[in-house]
């Protein structure tokens, strides 16, 4: 995020205002987790393809007992995620859906081909129960969440996350269109969030910032 905040601009573009170092703390966090999760938006918007590009990471991953690349998990209420984005061009990984039955039918016929897909009988997905699923069914013990703003905000007011990574970029951006971290809304958080400061590295013009999350 930038020094106010931002993680993106007003226009929702993808993150370039990071080093390469941060790209690569990105790829070790991601490598961490036996799931990747990201929301609708973010996948659209930057149109990535959640992999590891770095062999050695793959390695490492194995050497710890996980598959070399996390599975991949997608979240939307509506399910109109677009069959032709980059993720579903690969295959090196699972992908696993969560949404509702919503999602419109032509989604889900083009979706099921590239994807298992979890759908609710519900207007949104319960990100609980998500992540019960995830581990009975999928053996997911760590999740590495990508974003956006709306999904970390939403995992948040659960008290669902208990590690936050940040990189502090040097830029500041302004405005109110460009959202935070949690997003551009006005609404509080039900409670605020005590964070404890876990570790922080200085990198170039970047601070690299991992708190541990305290719900009380
Ligand atoms: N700086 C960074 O590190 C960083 C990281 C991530 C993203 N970003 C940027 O953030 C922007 C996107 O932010 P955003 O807040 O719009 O993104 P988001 O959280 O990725 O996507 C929001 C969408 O995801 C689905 N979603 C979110 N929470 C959900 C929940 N609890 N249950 C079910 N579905 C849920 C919904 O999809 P449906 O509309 O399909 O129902 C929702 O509209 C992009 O520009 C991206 O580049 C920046």
């Amino acid at each position: 995020m930038t020094l106010d905040g931002k993680i993106t601009t007003r226009s929702f573009s993808p993150v370039d205002f990071t080093s390469r170092e941060d790209k690569k703390h990105l790829l070790r966090q991601r490598s961490l987790g036996d799931a990747v999760l990201i929301g609708r938006s973010t996948l659209t918007h930057d149109n990535v393809r959640l992999g590891l590009p770095d062999p050695k990471m793959r390695a490492e991953r194995e050497a710890r007992g996980q598959t070399p690349w996390p599975l991949r998990v997608i979240v939307s209420n509506e399910g109109r995620i677009d069959p032709a984005l980059n993720i579903f061009q690969t295959d090196f990984s699972k992908i696993v859906i969560f949404s509702t039955t919503r999602m419109p039918r032509k989604y889900q016929v083009a979706l099921r081909e590239k994807a298992t897909l979890r759908l609710s009988v519900s207007e949104h997905v319960d990100l609980t129960r998500m992540l019960q699923q995830l581990q009975s069914e999928y053996g997911v013990r760590r999740v590495a969440c990508e974003g956006g703003a709306e999904l970390f905000r939403g995992l948040l007011e659960l008290q669902l996350i208990d590690q936050l990574n940040l990189t502090i970029a040097p830029y500041i951006f302004g405005g109110k269109g460009a959202p935070t971290l949690t997003g551009s809304g006005t609404r509080f958080l039900p409670a605020s969030v005590r964070c404890s400061l876990e570790e922080m590295v200085v990198r170039g013009e970047e601070c690299f910032v991992t708190y541990r999350l305290r719900y009380r």
